[in-house]
């Protein structure tokens, strides 16, 4: 009995979550960003922090807010400001999950200006931003580390060359096949991966269903 309340808490555990999108700036007043809304990330966060954890949850601009005595919301804006926040907390915490939609290009420079309307087009030059969740599997010494992939295509063989690339334990595969699953909205299909190349598949769900179910298969590896 002892060992099944055990087996299904995450108390005295420390989490890091990452949630929501970036934004990273063109102008003052414009940036580059995606439609990711963060509710994964905050419904991860609240079943962890029900299940007993202190959770860390840095999050991109969101609407989304939240008050549980076990979570302290970090908000950052940018990919650089996200990767700062991260590696604040990464040494000590025992799980961490990226569920942001990290940016993976910023403008080269930020215009001081907002930039005027002239001739027919505009180019704007992009460099790479940081990769928070590879520099994190590099860094990697205990902690259970799990990413997100979103694919269009070999969704599976691409999200298990993440897994590796980056040296996770294991990866959630979003699946935009059904219709409803993915970004913005409130349901999502998942495949969960391990880096034995376990493969479970869960039904469409709504994003709360699917962070219990992401938790149950990391909290049976974990405490396996
Ligand atoms: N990620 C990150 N930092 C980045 C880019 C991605 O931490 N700069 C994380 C995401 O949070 C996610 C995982 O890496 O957990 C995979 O993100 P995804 O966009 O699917 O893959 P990328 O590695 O960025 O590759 P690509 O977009 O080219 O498929
Ligand atoms: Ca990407």
């Amino acid at each position: 009995q002892k060992h099944l309340a055990e087996g299904l808490s995450l108390s005295n555990k420390k989490v890091l979550i990452t949630a929501g999108p970036t934004h990273e700036a063109i102008d003052p007043v414009r940036f580059l960003g995606n439609r990711s809304s963060g509710t994964m990330g905050f419904e991860l966060a609240k079943r962890a922090a029900d299940l007993g954890a202190q959770v860390f949850l840095i999050s991109g601009p969101t609407s989304l807010s939240v008050s549980h005595y076990g979570i302290e919301l970090i908000r950052v804006t940018t990919a650089e400001e996200m990767y700062n926040a991260v590696h604040k907390y990464y040494s000590e915490v025992e799980v961490a999950i990226s569920a942001a939609a990290v940016a993976d290009y910023r403008p080269k420079s930020i215009s001081e200006q907002k930039i005027k309307k002239k001739g027919e087009g505009l180019q704007i030059d992009l460099v790479r931003t940081k990769d928070i969740l590879l520099s994190m599997g590099e860094q990697k010494k205990n902690q259970y580390l799990v990413g997100f992939a979103l694919e269009t295509e070999n969704e599976e063989a691409n999200a298990k060359n993440k897994l590796q690339r980056k040296n996770l334990d294991a990866i959630v595969l979003n699946s935009l096949q059904d219709k409803g699953a993915g970004f913005g909205g409130t349901t999502n299909k998942i495949t969960f991966i391990d880096k034995n190349s376990k493969v479970k598949a869960f039904e469409l769900k709504t994003k709360s269903e699917v962070a219990a179910d992401i938790w149950s298969e990391i909290i049976t590896r974990i405490h396996g």
